[in-house]
């Protein structure tokens, strides 16, 4: 199958970070289709070969392992193209067109990995040369806007140019192998299926912490925060992962159509649930690896007196039969004590206790989504104590590491992805429809913020964020994870 992938933005930072290092590891695994061509469309004026050695020297950051060698790099930059274009001309568009029609590919891929400004513009000039056929498939970053009715206008931009499945909206965390091995855990497995519900389950907690800063996103972060940046997509997607029905099968639609009921059917919020059950915070000055790291409100682009939140936590429930009464817990952050993404399914306690446990011990599955990879079963187990009169139980664990499994032959988010791009697999890429229902959820919470002079609590880098967090989850009877 041959394929020709534009990217707009080729010169930019998604591009060098993680398209082109994504692009040269499935080269090198032998899984990119033979017969492609990669066109980086930028500003600036370069030839084919100045660009090939500026992609060569941004090589130079990517992991060693993960680095070409001169021959592999030579071999892959045979695929690599430049075309200088200003993407506000339409007659710039008319060379791409040429460039594309000559060739005609099985499957051609539009990376848009400009500003999100730009995202509508370029859509609909490709449209108006005609590079919309049904050959054509349009990838979009997130951010797709900044709240509904802003996400609403760019689907509709879409909707007159292109069909939906020609549109594949990126959530990188989709792409995690440990993120996909939810749904295999949960759909592949009949062992879980029964357990799952709010019968046996008494809380579930997702937690995204990220140990550094905004780096030098401040201006970009400044306008967006944690709940946009983080929450609307990641952790909902995630969210979703967990409490969805079963699909039908394993075609895209029937994925998408499960995901968004579960967005569909998130608890409403109230002024007073969002003001018990949403928590935002700050990072202050505080300590990073043992080093001194300034506050968020002193990192370069961002105002002296912002009140963007670096930290959310919330506590929602999925209003439908099998999730009725069960709190699910989210809580993402920058500049916490850890990097650390996982999901805790609390199983409720036995119901009739007949032996001496540690206080809240119950069973726990543990998911491990980064940087551990893999699963840890809680069990209680009849441990060393055998000479006390009353039986008592410790906890033990069963673990299974991922990375120990299968390190080797895992494929990066990116990578994927955009294998199932060239190849029209929309699976793991999220709906319009989907998009939009998160968007309508978290829009209150946002209303809220902006009338709410309180502002985002402080917490000191390095820590698991505000304590305000903790006493959320407490008046449920709970912890978060780390507590346990
Ligand atoms: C991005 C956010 O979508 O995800 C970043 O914009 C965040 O702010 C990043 O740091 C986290 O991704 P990962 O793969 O490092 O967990």
């Amino acid at each position: 199958m041959s394929f020709d992938l534009v990217l707009f933005g080729g010169t930019g930072d998604l591009a060098w970070r993680k398209l082109m290092p994504a692009l040269f590891q499935a080269f090198r695994h032998g899984t990119l289709p033979t017969g492609g061509r990669i066109i980086a469309v930028a500003r600036d004026d370069l030839s084919d070969e100045q660009y090939r050695s500026l992609i060569q020297s941004r090589f130079d950051s990517v992991d060693l392992a993960k680095r070409p060698s001169a021959e592999e790099f030579a071999q892959f930059a045979t695929l690599l193209q430049y075309l200088r274009m200003d993407l506000s001309k339409t007659e710039d568009y008319q060379r791409l067109a040429e460039l594309l029609n000559a060739r005609g590919a099985d499957s051609v891929v539009m990376y848009v990995a400009t500003a999100p400004s730009l995202f509508t513009n370029v859509c609909e000039q490709i449209a108006a040369v005609g590079l919309n056929g049904p050959t054509t498939r349009v990838v979009l970053e997130k951010p797709l806007g900044h709240d509904l009715q802003s996400n609403q206008a760019i689907n509709d931009t879409l909707r007159r140019v292109l069909k939906e499945e020609q549109v594949f909206r990126i959530d990188h965390y989709l792409g995690k192998p440990s993120v996909q091995n939810l749904f295999a855990l949960r759909f592949g497995n009949a062992l879980f299926e029964p357990l799952w519900r709010r019968e046996t389950i008494a809380n579930i907690q997702i937690t995204i912490a990220e140990e550094l800063g905004v780096e030098s996103r401040g201006a970009f972060y400044d306008q967006t925060g944690a709940l946009r940046d983080m929450v609307q997509n990641h952790a909902l997607q995630l969210l979703c992962a967990i409490g969805m029905e079963p699909p039908i099968n394993s075609s895209a639609n029937a994925i998408r159509d499960e995901k968004l009921k579960v967005l569909q059917s998130l608890k409403p919020w109230t002024l007073e649930s969002i003001g018990q059950h949403v928590i935002r915070g700050q990072y202050a000055s505080g300590t990073h690896q043992g080093q001194a790291v300034p506050g968020y409100a002193q990192e370069k682009g961002v105002a002296p007196d912002s009140t963007t939140e670096t930290f959310v936590a919330l506590r929602t429930e999925i209003l439908n039969w099998r999730w009725a009464g069960v709190p699910f817990y989210i809580r993402t952050g920058k500049r916490l004590a850890g990097r650390d993404a996982h999901i805790v399914i609390n199983f409720r306690p036995v119901p009739h206790p007949i032996f001496k446990t540690p206080i809240g011990a119950a069973n726990r599955l543990v998911i491990n989504l980064q940087p551990k990879d893999g699963l840890e079963l809680h069990l209680m187990a009849q441990g060393a104590a055998q000479h006390q009169t009353e039986p008592a139980l410790s906890q033990v664990h069963l673990n299974l590491d991922f990375d120990q499994r299968f390190g080797a032959e895992r494929v990066g988010a990116y990578e994927r992805l955009l294998l199932d791009v060239i190849a029209g697999r929309l699976n793991l890429f999220v709906r319009s429809d989907e998009q939009e229902e998160a968007w309508r959820w978290v829009e209150p919470i946002l209303q809220y913020w902006k009338n709410d002079p309180a502002g985002p609590r402080p917490y000191a880098a390095g820590s698991w964020g505000p304590r305000a967090a903790s006493a959320m989850i407490a008046r449920d009877g709970n912890c978060w994870s780390e507590d346990m």
